[in-house]
C-alpha cells in the first residue's frame, strides 16, 4: 500500500482537494488512516448487500473510488441476476478501479460508469451504497439525488449512507474534530499534514449533522432510518423504503 504523504510538504497555497492521479496512488492508505471505522463500514456494506440485493435487481455503489464497497458487496451477494452499478466521476479512480475489478473473480457482474452520480437513471434499485460521497455534493443537490434513488426503489429496499458529520452544538463539533485529529496524528500524520488536508477539504467536503440527514431521508419518504455506526465525526446509517 503506497503511503499517503501528499500534504507532507508545505504548500504556499493549498489547492482544493480533488480525486486526481496523486490521490488515487495513495487512496487505500489515505482513507484507512483518515476515516475511523472505514474498514468496518466496507465489510458491513457487504453484509447489507447479502441481505438486501434482490434477485434480478441492481445494486448501486455511488462514488465507488477504487471499488472497495463494490468488492465487499460482490463477495456476499448470492441472489441470482444481480448487477452492481459502480459510479465515479474521477477518470483516474475509474481507470484504477477497472484494473482492480479485473483481478477479482466475484460472480455478480459489475458495470463501471465514469459519470456524475447526479446523472444516473436509477432503475430497479434494491440497494444503494453512498459511502463517504454525498458529502462532496453541493448541499442543494443532496435531496434531489436521494429522492431519485428513493423513487427507483421497491418497498423494502435499503440505502446505506456513510458520511463525515458535524454537530449542531459547536462545542461538540470542536471536541470531536480535535479528537479526530489526535487519531490522525496517532496514525502517523504530522500536524502540518492534518492542517493542510483540512484546508484542502474546507470548500469541497461540507458535512451535515445526523438530524439533518435523518430529517432529509424521512422527508423523502424513507420509513426507518437507523444509525448503525458512529465514531467521532463519522457515521453510517441505513434507511429503508
Ligand atoms: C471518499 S471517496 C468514496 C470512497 C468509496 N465509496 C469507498 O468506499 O472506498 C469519494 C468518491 O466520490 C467521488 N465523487 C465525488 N463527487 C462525485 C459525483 N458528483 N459523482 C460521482 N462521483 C463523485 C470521488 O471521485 C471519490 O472517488
Amino acid at each position: 500500500m503506497t503511503k499517503d504523504n501528499i500534504f507532507s510538504i508545505p504548500q504556499k497555497k493549498v489547492e482544493d482537494f480533488s480525486f486526481d492521479k496523486k490521490v488515487v496512488a495513495v487512496f487505500p492508505d489515505m482513507i484507512k488512516r483518515s476515516v475511523p471505522g472505514y474498514e468496518n463500514v466496507i465489510i458491513m456494506s457487504g453484509l447489507f448487500a447479502e441481505r438486501f440485493a434482490r434477485p434480478d435487481s441492481n445494486v448501486y455503489d455511488l462514488g465507488c473510488s477504487l471499488g472497495a464497497t463494490t468488492l465487499a458487496m460482490r463477495s456476499r451477494i448470492s441472489a441470482p441476476g444481480v448487477k452492481i452499478i459502480a459510479v465515479d466521476n474521477s477518470p483516474d479512480m475509474i481507470e484504477s478501479c477497472r484494473e482492480i475489478l479485473a483481478s477479482d473473480n466475484g460472480m455478480a457482474p459489475v458495470e463501471l460508469l465514469l459519470d456524475d452520480i447526479r446523472n444516473i437513471d436509477f432503475q430497479n434499485n434494491s440497494l444503494t451504497a453512498l459511502n463517504f460521497t454525498l458529502q462532496f455534493l453541493p448541499p442543494g443537490d443532496r435531496e434531489p439525488l436521494l429522492k431519485r434513488i428513493y423513487d427507483s426503489m421497491p418497498p423494502g429496499a435499503a440505502l446505506i449512507l456513510s458520511e463525515k458529520i458535524t454537530f449542531s452544538e459547536k462545542r461538540n463539533s470542536e471536541l470531536f474534530m480535535d479528537i479526530y485529529h489526535s487519531w490522525k496524528a496517532h496514525n502517523g500524520y504530522s500536524e502540518m499534514e492534518i492542517r493542510q488536508k483540512r484546508t484542502a477539504l474546507e470548500n469541497v467536503l461540507i458535512p451535515d449533522t445526523i438530524p439533518q440527514h435523518t430529517a432529509r431521508l424521512e422527508k423523502i419518504g424513507f420509513k426507518r432510518c437507523e444509525l448503525w455506526f458512529q465514531c467521532f465525526n463519522f457515521m453510517s446509517m441505513a434507511a429503508f423504503k
